[in-house]
């Protein structure tokens, strides 16, 4: 099984297939995604909210990031896969851009890294490139500037706002990264950009028309802790409440004495057995030898 590579994702587009993109930021999620054929695993700074209960992306950092994405990447046999830049851990500089870009690929072994923005970053997108790094980027909602955006909104809502992203799209075109992802954006405009372009270009509620769709992992499995639930998202599963339910039922089990039961016990060989049981009974003649009463539950 070879590794997915950016070749292989501009062929796809070429053949007018569409490639499978979630995101990942723990072994065993990046595990099952690659094993159902995932094309693409984005380690998204969305762990920020997904994973570390934080309100908004802003507050993860390179240290945190490149943890989800050695992980990821130890897990991934064939999907190729992407570092999020943080906040911050591009905007400052070229330097700054290439150095951390390049710790995504040289300490978290990921495939590429990407980074929301357009004209304003596209000097750092052609750094990196120049650095030999594959970017990735990233337009219409952007969630790292959804402050200065004046907050989470659906962007490139008429004609103008959309050719300024199609222009944003252009620039980072000619700085050189390999494919973009599009967020937010009603399919029509997202539409609109694609076929200005001639890179892949991916979406997260950005419609059908492009050439494949990213999906958040914890919206996909139902598994967020909290209320957001985007329009965009389909749930395939719910895990959130098969893991409650799954913890409910042990909680109840401890308490009961149900577990763990015989077939979750360590054996000794009959004669040891004797041997222990023995030392115990003479150690605390009292101590009762078969399983051990429990009190009643306190009430409350
Ligand atoms: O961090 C992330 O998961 C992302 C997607 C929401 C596009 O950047």
């Amino acid at each position: 099984m070879s590794k997915v590579t950016t070749h292989h994702l501009t062929a796809l587009r070429e053949r007018g297939e569409r490639a499978a993109f979630v995101t990942a930021y723990d072994y065993p999620t990046a595990h099952y995604a690659d094993r159902a054929g995932a094309d693409m695993i984005l380690v998204g700074d969305s762990a920020a909210m997904t994973m570390l209960g934080l309100p908004s992306t802003l507050g993860i950092g390179m240290e945190e990031m490149l943890v989800f994405a050695r992980a990821v990447s130890r897990a991934a046999k064939r999907a190729f896969v992407i570092g999020d830049m943080p906040f911050l851990s591009y905007q400052p500089s070229d330097e700054c851009a290439i150095r951390n870009a390049g710790a995504f690929l040289a300490s978290a072994d990921c495939d590429a890294v990407k980074c929301e923005g357009g004209g304003r970053v596209s000097r750092r997108v052609y750094a990196m490139v120049n650095a030999g790094i594959p970017v990735m980027g990233h337009l219409g909602l952007t969630p790292q500037s959804a402050g200065q955006d004046g907050g989470y909104r659906v962007q490139g809502k008429s004609l103008d706002a959309v050719k300024r992203i199609r222009d944003d799209a252009l620039v980072l075109q000619a700085a050189g990264v390999f494919a973009l992802l599009l967020e937010a954006m009603p399919a029509e405009s997202a539409a609109y950009v694609r076929e200005h372009l001639g890179i892949p270009v991916y979406g997260i509620g950005a419609g059908p028309h492009l050439d494949g769709q990213l999906l958040i992992c914890h919206d996909l499995l139902g598994s967020f802790v909290g209320d957001i639930s985007p329009r965009f998202a389909k749930r395939y599963a719910e895990l959130g409440a098969a893991t409650e339910e799954a913890f409910r039922a042990y909680v109840a089990d401890v308490r009961a004495g149900h577990f763990p039961g015989p077939r979750h016990c360590y054996r000794l060989d009959p004669s040891a057995e004797a041997e222990i049981r023995g030392a115990r009974r003479q150690s605390n003649p009292d101590a009762p030898l078969g399983r051990r009463q429990l009190p009643e539950p306190v009430a409350g």
